[in-house]
This record gives C-alpha cells, structure tokens and sequence, in this order.
C-alpha cells in the first residue's frame, strides 16, 4: 500500500532573496535537483549528484531531526574546498524529506 504524500514547505535564499519553497515527498531525488529546478542558481549542481563538484554548497539550519550524517563523497569534497561549518552540506547529498520542514536553506554563490 503506498503511503499518502506529505506537503514539504520550507525557505531557500539566495542572492540576497527568499523563496517559499513547497513540494512533496519522492517528488525530487534530492534537494540539489530541486534548489536548481525552482530556483536555477548558476552553475548549481555540476557534476549531477555525484558530491565530487561543490556547486551544490549549501548551509542548512532547522532540519527536524538535525542535519542528516555524510553520504559517498560528501565530507571528502566538502573537505577539499576548506568547508568545516557543520551546517554547511552538498545539496545533492541531502534527500527531500518530512526532515525538511520548516528548514531554511541559503545557497552559496558559486564564488563562494
Ligand atoms: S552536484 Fe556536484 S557535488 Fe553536488
């Protein structure tokens, strides 16, 4: 039996903007694809998921159950660019889940 999908409300900035951003659960495969589908930053999320680019950089705050632990590549990739500030993650290693709601997430300019 599939479960009912859940509304994920929560609020992105990015240069200096704030969006209200909304979707469901399994709508996205993670929060990289939809960050680049709602709000199609620069150079977002190069390497397509793989955690080896950094493009994807992100600081999340508010997560319900804490930031979630490091998938594949992410603490080596995020290591390399010199980034230790634990909110600071790789969207595209994060999934889009209930854990979401109510988060706020502020996307780097690729300059960093
Ligand atoms: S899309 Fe390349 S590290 Fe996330």
């Amino acid at each position: 039996m599939l479960s009912k999908a859940y509304t994920i409300e929560f609020t992105g900035y990015y240069e200096g903007q704030e969006y209200y951003l909304r979707t469901y659960d399994y709508e996205y495969r993670n929060l990289m694809a939809l960050l680049k589908d709602k709000i199609c930053p620069d150079d977002f999320g190069q390497c397509g998921g793989l955690g080896r680019c950094g493009t994807c950089l992100v600081n999340v705050s508010g997560m319900a159950n804490g930031a979630p632990g490091f998938h594949r590549n992410e603490q080596a990739t995020l290591f390399k660019m010199g980034m230790r500030e634990e909110a600071t993650r790789l969207s595209c290693q994060i999934q889009v889940d209930e854990d979401l709601k109510n988060a706020v997430v502020e996307i780097f300019d690729n300059g960093y």
